[in-house]
This record gives structure tokens, C-alpha cells and sequence, in this order.
């Protein structure tokens, strides 16, 4: 069993994406038409938010965000380090320094106090990201904390389309945020894509100039730091095909997370923390001391188990010795501990039957 199926996915969707890849292709207008324009205004409906702009990819959106809220080369910024290495990797583009912040063991999400933290060294902006599908549990007083200091917040929503907290979704509370629509995300693409959505009309202004070429208007340049950053015609045209499945298809994770939660009863591994409409399921990810004895365990029993993530981000080996003095504790064991299990719409019953029977069966 494979950890995500993309192929179950295209082909339950396979003549809505045959007609709006045809009708893309019979418009011939490739780049910046009518669907992203579609697309754009769904989406920013769909979060609850006045502005979408879509781009290339979810990395480009936290790096033109940063941007956009004025993150410039040598600007602290708050991040977790648990999640993959993508917000510090738009951080160095940027020339930005990154400050790590420590997560809840139980929910691997940020805290109120690391942000407290982070505020206190005098970062220029603080990034939260949503990991795995959970709504950071106290995005609302950490918005409410960083309007208060004045210093910008952006939500990473990659792991977390259509997360919520009481009643507003993730992507709604910081000055902006950011998302991915890489394949495996709740919401992707047939490639690349991303998106920058704000209440802010300056910044998304900005995030526009900076997509393309940072132009005020054709072959005007005026704004710095730059690039093409462009969602094609044709990835749109299929992302509004999927969004509005969105709900039902975060309900069929939820669904499956929830029976695991239910059913996974060993007692060497432990289950996440779990929410109603705050987790939307990415990723289903247990812990267990004996992590890799699991993982081997369940590839015996030709399921696939996936690391999110192995490496803090300061013990990157690009970084050399540079973060050598940094350690943070629960980062640390997460990343020895978290085992992710396969979770995604179109497994079939009994394949979620299949994957609880093999951990519950494991002889550590
Ligand atoms: C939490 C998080 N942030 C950012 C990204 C970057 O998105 P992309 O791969 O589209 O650049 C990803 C995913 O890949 C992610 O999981």
C-alpha cells in the first residue's frame, strides 16, 4: 500500500479534468486568463479572505509573503523547525535569519510562549504553520498577540486547506497566508502550485508585482526581489475542478483518522492529539520510541510509513555549524518519534483495516 494514491485520485476525476484541461487548450490562453481569475476569486471566498494570488508554488508564497510584509535580508523570522525545511528555505532566498521556536509535544504545533519568545528577540515577523493539518490550537491569540506588537504574521496553510477555528479557516487570521497545491496537499494540482491569500490589499498588490517580474506595468519593473512566479491556466482550470470537493474529501481523512484513533490500540505507539473541524487529516502521524522498528515492520507488511520530518531544520547539513548552540527539545524527539501513516481520500475500508490490523499486530 502505497503512503498516498494519486493515480485512485485523477481517475475518479477524469472527464471534469479531460473537459477543463480541453477547454484551456481550446481558449489558447495559457498564463494569467480567465481561470486563474476563477480560481483566485474561489479560493479567497472559499478561505473567507478579500485577496487570492496564485503562484508557482507554495515555497515562492512564503518567500513573496515575507516580501510582501516587508521581510528584508537580515530580518529575524519566527518559525517552527519541524516542518520540512520550506519556510527557512524562502527565509535564506530572502537573506532573512531564521529564529526557531519549539512545538507542543502533543499537538507538534507551535505554542503561544515560543511566540511570546520569539517577539521578545525582536523578530520582524512570525510565521505559524498549520503542520500536518491541525490548526495551530491558539492561532487566535497569536494573531491577536502579534496585531497587538505590530509585528506580521503569516500562516503557513501547505498541510491545512480548509482547517478551521470556530468558524474562520485557516488562512484568515495572520496579515497573510501562504499554500501550497502540490499533488498530495488536501487541495492539489497536477503539478506545481500555490497561493498567497490576505486581507491586506497592499500586500496582495505586492505579492502580484512580485510574481511577475516585480512590473507596476508591462515591462515596468519597479519593485525589488522579484521573479516569475505564475499558477498556469490549465492547473487552475483543474484546482476548480477539485476545490469544491474540498470538504468532503478533508470529511473521508477525517473519517479515516478518526478510526484510526479508535482502533490503533498499541501500547508502544501514540496517537496524535485529534480535532473536529481543526484537523483536516494531511497527514496522520503516531510516535513511537521505536520509530524505525515500525517502519519496518509495516514495509514487511507492504505498507508504506513516511517521516514528516527527520531532520530539524538547524541540523540541516547546509547550515554547517552555524545553529550548533541551537537545540530544541520537543523538535528533537518528534523527529526520532514521528512515523506517518498512509491517510488519504480514496483508500477504500478495507485498506484502513489492513493498516490498523499491522500496527496493532507489531511485536516491537
Ligand atoms: C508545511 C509546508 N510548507 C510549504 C511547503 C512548500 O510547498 P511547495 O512544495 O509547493 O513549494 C510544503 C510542501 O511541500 C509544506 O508541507
Amino acid at each position: 500500500m502505497l503512503i498516498n494514491d494519486l493515480s485512485a485520485h485523477i481517475n475518479a476525476y477524469d472527464e471534469a479534468i479531460k473537459t477543463a484541461v480541453g477547454r484551456v487548450i481550446n481558449s489558447g490562453w495559457l498564463v494569467l486568463g480567465p481561470e486563474v481569475k476563477q480560481f483566485e476569486q474561489s479560493f479567497a471566498d472559499y478561505i473567507g479572505v478579500a485577496h487570492c494570488i496564485s503562484l508557482a508554488n507554495g515555497t515562492d508564497a512564503i518567500e513573496l509573503a515575507l516580501r510582501a510584509l516587508d521581510v528584508e535580508k537580515g530580518d529575524k523570522v519566527a518559525t517552527i523547525a519541524n516542518a520540512g525545511m520550506y519556510t527557512t528555505t524562502a527565509m535564506l532566498a530572502i537573506g532573512a535569519v531564521p529564529f526557531f521556536l519549539d512545538v507542543d509535544l502533543s499537538s507538534h504545533n507551535v505554542t503561544l510562549l515560543e511566540v511570546e519568545r520569539a517577539l521578545a528577540a525582536g523578530v520582524k515577523a512570525v510565521v505559524a504553520t498549520h503542520l500536518y493539518g491541525l490548526a495551530v490550537p491558539e492561532i487566535e491569540a497569536i494573531a491577536e498577540l502579534c496585531a497587538r506588537r505590530g509585528v506580521p504574521l503569516l500562516e503557513d496553510c501547505a498541510q491545512a486547506h480548509g482547517a478551521s477555528v470556530n468558524g474562520r479557516r485557516v488562512g484568515s487570521f495572520g496579515d497573510a497566508a501562504s499554500f501550497s497545491f502540490y499533488p498530495t496537499k488536501n487541495l492539489g494540482a497536477l503539478g506545481d502550485g500555490g497561493a498567497v491569500v490576505t486581507g491586506r490589499k497592499a500586500v496582495a498588490e505586492k505579492v502580484a508585482r512580485l510574481r511577475q517580474y516585480g512590473w507596476t506595468a508591462k515591462y515596468q519593473v519597479e519593485v525589488s526581489g522579484a521573479r516569475n512566479s505564475r499558477l498556469d491556466e490549465m492547473q487552475a482550470a483543474i484546482l476548480s475542478v477539485f476545490l469544491p470537493d474540498l470538504d468532503s474529501t478533508n470529511d473521508r481523512r477525517r473519517a479515516i483518522a478518526a478510526q484510526y484513533s479508535a482502533e490503533i490500540t498499541h501500547r508502544s505507539v501514540q496517537l496524535p492529539a485529534q480535532g473536529g473541524p481543526e484537523y483536516v487529516a494531511h497527514l496522520y502521524v503516531v510516535r513511537s520510541a521505536r520509530r524505525d522498528a515500525l517502519r519496518a515492520h509495516l514495509r514487511e507488511m507492504d505498507i508504506a510509513a513516511e517521516i514528516h520530518y527527520p531532520i530539524p531544520d538547524y541540523r540541516q547539513p547546509v547550515f554547517g555549524t552555524r545553529f550548533e548552540t541551537v537545540c530544541l527539545e520537543n523538535t528533537e524527539c518528534l523527529s526520532r518519534e514521528v512515523l506517518t501513516l498512509p491517510c488519504y481520500p480514496e483508500m477504500t475500508d478495507a485498506q484502513v483495516g489492513q493498516v490498523i490490523a499491522a500496527v496493532n499486530e507489531w511485536q516491537p
